[in-house]
């Protein structure tokens, strides 16, 4: 367990420079979990070194998996094949990794052996019984608490899973992933409808591991006949991570960046997107493909922007970076509406509660609404405010401190290290007054 880290930024300042941001979280993960089921030696470059992706390496460890690394982004998995996992001897303790409980959970589902699923305390209240169900209606065993809550307690049913046509109530990657990954072990095809697209990783790195799986529209369809082939797999900057800095550079006068290899898959450009609707100047530079995944170079540069409706239709594609964009949205003139994104309510904080409580005390005009937030044009004034333990609530704020009046302390800060320990370091290095200490 971290100490508990208090950020503190100093107002004003600017952005400038070039930047590579680390490995994207979501790819990590997968590639740990493919590779280790995965027929040969699988290479992994650009891997996310933070806690959440670590936290599945160690789960697939304690297994029986051999990993190597990692070492300056670079693991080397000695897969197991699909069959080859061996039973944990203790629970899997996933931190604050909800990606990694619920991909897991579709994964242990069919498997030869029982396991139990842990993580700590934001993780142990956030809700699984949108896996559990869907896993349930398959044939899985998971016994979770009342409220449907981990720890979950997984008993292994090999050889006794049957496909599903599952059309998911809520668009989510994690909830269509855990399926795909529990149809590898089922009788039959499992077919998952998405309401709206999420992020598809999972579906592009099967592939790349040469798993056939086929997707028409909304569909994903993955049945039990294939296997996985080891990979050499080139994990781009999270554009997760990159967002900081594009709001940072767009709403800091005189700011002018460049954030080298970012992943610019489309499941994932929302924020891009959204940016540009309130004026960003940001150009997408040296697009190529590594890995089977859209890369390209960012380049930002301050404008001023103006509020808008946030189309829900870039709600799932920008899932991640509402809490930076409505530090954006408070820098913008005019009105900026979110709606039709309630799932912030259930991420690693109740997203839209927890930046409007912190938004408010900085002195911006910032109204919750049961699923979004209306912000109107407001500055930034100076004072304390909590991250409740969540990652990107803490670099949310901590990029307000460009257009703010005063010094912004920020408590509750370890968990920038579960997708960013670098954080810090590369937001100083463009020019961001920030320091921090440990309680
Ligand atoms: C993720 C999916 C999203 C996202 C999370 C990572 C993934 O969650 O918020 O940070 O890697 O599949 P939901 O599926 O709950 O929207």
């Amino acid at each position: 367990m971290s100490n508990s880290i208090t950020f503190i930024v100093q107002p004003g300042g600017k952005l400038n420079g070039q930047a590579r941001v680390p490995g994207d979280k979501s790819m990590s993960h997968r590639s740990i979990m493919l590779g280790s089921l995965a027929e040969g030696t699988t290479h992994v470059k650009g891997f996310l070194q933070a806690e959440d992706a670590l936290a599945t390496l160690q789960a697939f460890r304690d297994m029986g998996v051999v990993i190597e690394g990692p070492k300056d982004g670079e693991v080397i998995i000695h897969g197991v094949g699909k069959h080859g996992l061996k039973a944990p001897t203790k629970p899997l303790y996933l931190g604050n990794s909800g990606t990694s409980m619920r991909l897991l959970s579709g994964l242990l589902a069919g498997q030869a052996f029982d396991s139990v699923l842990t993580g700590d305390k934001s993780l142990s209240g956030r809700p699984m019984k949108r896996v559990t169900d869907p896993l349930a209606q398959m044939g899985a065993v998971i016994e979770a608490t009342e409220k449907g809550t981990a720890p979950l307690h997984i008993k292994g049913q090999a050889g006794k899973l049957k496909g599903i046509h599952y059309p998911m109530p809520i668009a989510s990657a994690q909830v269509k992933s855990c399926l795909l990954l529990a149809g590898m072990y089922a009788e039959g095809d499992t077919t998952t409808v998405e309401p709206a697209p999420t992020r598809d990783h999972t579906e592009r790195m099967l592939a790349g591991f040469a798993y056939p799986i086929k997707q028409e529209g909304n569909t994903a369809t993955i049945n039990a006949n294939g296997k996985l082939l080891a990979a050499e797999i080139d994990v781009p900057s999270d554009i997760s991570s990159a967002a900081f800095f594009l709001v940072g550079a767009s709403i800091a006068p005189g700011s002018d960046i460049v954030l080298k290899h970012v992943g610019i898959n489309p499941t994932r450009t929302g924020v891009i997107d959204i940016l540009r609707l309130m004026g960003a100047n940001i150009e997408i530079l040296n697009e190529r493909v590594v890995g089977g995944e859209p890369v390209a170079d960012l380049h930002v540069v301050a404008s001023e922007l103006h509020g808008i409706d946030i189309p829900e239709a870039l709600v799932p594609l920008a899932i991640d970076e509402f809490p930076v964009l409505f530090v954006a949205a408070a820098c913008a003139s005019g009105q900026t509406r979110l709606t039709g994104a309630k799932e912030l309510r259930v991420k690693e904080s109740d997203r839209i509660q927890v930046m409007a409580d912190g938004l408010q005390i900085l002195g911006v005009d910032a109204q919750p609404t049961e699923d979004g937030m209306i912000i109107n044009s407001s500055p930034i004034g100076s004072g304390e405010v909590i991250s409740h333990g969540d990652h990107r609530i803490a670099m949310a704020f901590s990029i307000a401190g460009l257009r703010a009046s005063g010094p912004i302390t920020i408590h509750d800060c370890e968990n920038v290290n579960t997708s960013f320990p670098e954080f810090k370091d590369i937001a100083t290095h463009l020019g961001l007054s920030l320091s921090s200490r440990a309680e």
